[in-house]
Parts: structure tokens; sequence; C-alpha cells
């Protein structure tokens, strides 16, 4: 067929070279397209960092504190966070359909507090992920647990699903009762899920040599919270954790069970986009909090 705008004159810029960019993600540069276009949704592509809000806690404890009303009291948090983490069943009845926030999915479960937990199967399939529009699909792997073997296969099996179909997968590090929370066992679960094809991994901080499981991990690592520490010492472990490589956080109990959860993701989120000291967060999150108190005495 003809060229209908012959007459124009084109330019093709035969002397400048077409760029061949590098993927922000640390481990991520050889992935497809998709995965790492849904990659840049729970990353942020300028900082390289994540906050990702976690409230997946009902699937095995039921309604935990702070998530009894998650309508009340996650949904006003929602702006502030990059990703969300969460199950299927309330992201169908809780979430609107129009949040612009990528969602990681858990996708692991079966058991509840009052068994054994690392008994997980796979409860999500594929196709329900791509239908809820997931960008991640998260995993538990209890290396070292009872159900180690299961639960690592779990995970490779969800990686080998969400490979077919452009979604990375979360390996969750979860930690038994019995395990040492240290960086020699968090090496370990770290690396052993990133050699299994994890495309990023959830841990925790540990005071001593948490550099060194962000350095022998290939993939990105985000920090979970943990147990609900006070909101000073909260940021100043995000802060740490930051500075000692890692690539964001997956905070739960810390934001959601803080006394102003709305002004502690505010916090967390300058530390982890910004750089911002523990103690500059600490006030942000304090003047956030004497704000929103003016605000409803004005009331
Ligand atoms: C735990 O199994 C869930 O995956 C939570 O999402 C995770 O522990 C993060 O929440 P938190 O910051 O409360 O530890």
């Amino acid at each position: 067929m003809a060229d209908i705008d012959e007459k124009k004159e084109k330019d093709f810029a035969p002397h400048i070279p077409q760029k061949a960019e590098l993927f922000f993600l640390k481990g991520s540069n050889s992935l497809d397209w998709g995965m790492k276009n849904r990659l840049a949704r729970i990353f942020n592509p300028t900082t390289g960092r994540t906050v990702m809000l976690a409230f997946d806690h009902g699937y095995f404890q039921g309604p935990t504190s702070g998530l009894e009303r998650i309508d009340l009291t996650i949904l006003p948090l929602i702006p502030y966070a990059d990703s969300l983490m969460l199950t299927r069943g309330i992201l169908r009845a809780v979430i609107p359909a129009s949040t612009p926030q990528s969602i990681v999915l858990r996708v692991s479960g079966g058991t509840s507090i009052l068994k054994e937990l690392s008994d997980e199967g796979l409860a999500v399939d594929i196709e329900e992920a791509i239908r809820l529009n997931a960008c991640g699909l998260a995993v538990q792997v209890f290396i070292g647990g009872e159900h180690e073997r299961e639960t690592i296969l779990n995970m490779t099996k969800m990686v080998n699903l969400g490979t077919r179909f452009g979604l990375p997968t979360l390996a969750v590090t979860a930690v038994g009762k019995e395990m040492a929370r240290d960086a020699r066992y968090f090496r370990l679960a770290t690396r052993i899920c990133a050699e299994l094809g994890a495309h990023f991994i959830k841990t925790y901080y540990v005071e001593e040599g948490f550099e060194t499981v962000t350095a022998s991990c290939p993939v990105p690592i985000v920090i979970a919270g943990g147990k609900k520490i006070p909101e000073r010492e909260a940021l100043r472990m995000a802060y740490r954790a930051i500075q000692e490589g890692a690539a964001g956080v997956d905070m739960g109990r810390n934001i959601f069970q803080a006394e102003n959860p709305e002004a502690m993701i505010q916090a967390v989120r300058a530390v982890v986009h910004q750089n911002e000291t523990p103690e500059k967060a600490f006030s942000l999150y304090q003047d956030l909090s004497h704000q929103k108190k003016g605000k409803r005495q004005k009331k």
C-alpha cells in the first residue's frame, strides 16, 4: 500500500542510537516485559523502593487487632501505599475496584493459628489472580519448618505459573517459633527462595548483619514489620533496613496498630522514599498526629 503521508518529511534520527535501558530492580533485568511492568507497579521506578501495606493477617489468624473493620481502618491508608498485600476475599469484599495501587495477592493458605502453620498449600489459582488484576503472588515459605519441602514447592509452582503469565512471585520467609531469627538463618532462607525463582522476597530485619542478608540475595528484599513496637523504634528499624540494602517494607501491624496509622504510614514513606532519618520521620509522625487531633477537636 502506498505511503499516504509521502509528502511529509520524516525524521528517522539515524545518528541517535535507540536507548537500551537496564531495568531498575536488582536481579530483574532478564525478566519479560509484563513481569517488569508489574514489578514497576509494586516498586517505585524513581526510588527503586516500595511501601507495601500488608493486611493479609486474617488468612490464618482471623480479625487481627486493627483489622477488625478493614473498610474503616485500612481504606484511609491506601493513598499512602505503593502496593497492597492482601487476600482475595478482602480484595473483592472491601477494596474499591477503582484503587490505583498495585495488588500483591496472598495465594498460599490452608492453616490456622490453631494448628501447624507450615502445613500450607496453594489457595488461589493463577486465572483468579489474573482476573483480579494482581501484580504479584505472595507465597509463605517455611525454611526449617515441619513442612519445608511442601512450602518451597508451593513457591516454585507459583513461580512456574506466574512466569507463564508475567506475574512475579513474592516469597514470604516465615520463621517458626523454634528458629533463630538471625542473619545466618535469613541468608539461608532468602537465598533458597531466590535460587528457586522468587522475584522478590519478604523477610525480617535483624540488628546484626542484615546487610549480609541483602548482599547475598540476588533479588530485592522487603522487610515485614513484625510485632507492634513503639513508633520511633519501628521507624528506626525501617531506616536501618533501607540503609542496609532493603528495597522497601511490606509492613502491617506497625502501621495499622500505630496510635495514628495515617501519620505512621506517611512517616514510613519518608524513610523509604526520601531516606529520612528516624528522628525526622518520627517528628513528621508527631506533627501529622497533632494536626489530625487539631482537626478532630475543631469539628
Ligand atoms: C504474615 O504472615 C503476613 O504475611 C503479614 O503480611 C506479614 O507478617 C507482615 O505483616 P507485619 O508487618 O505485621 O509483620
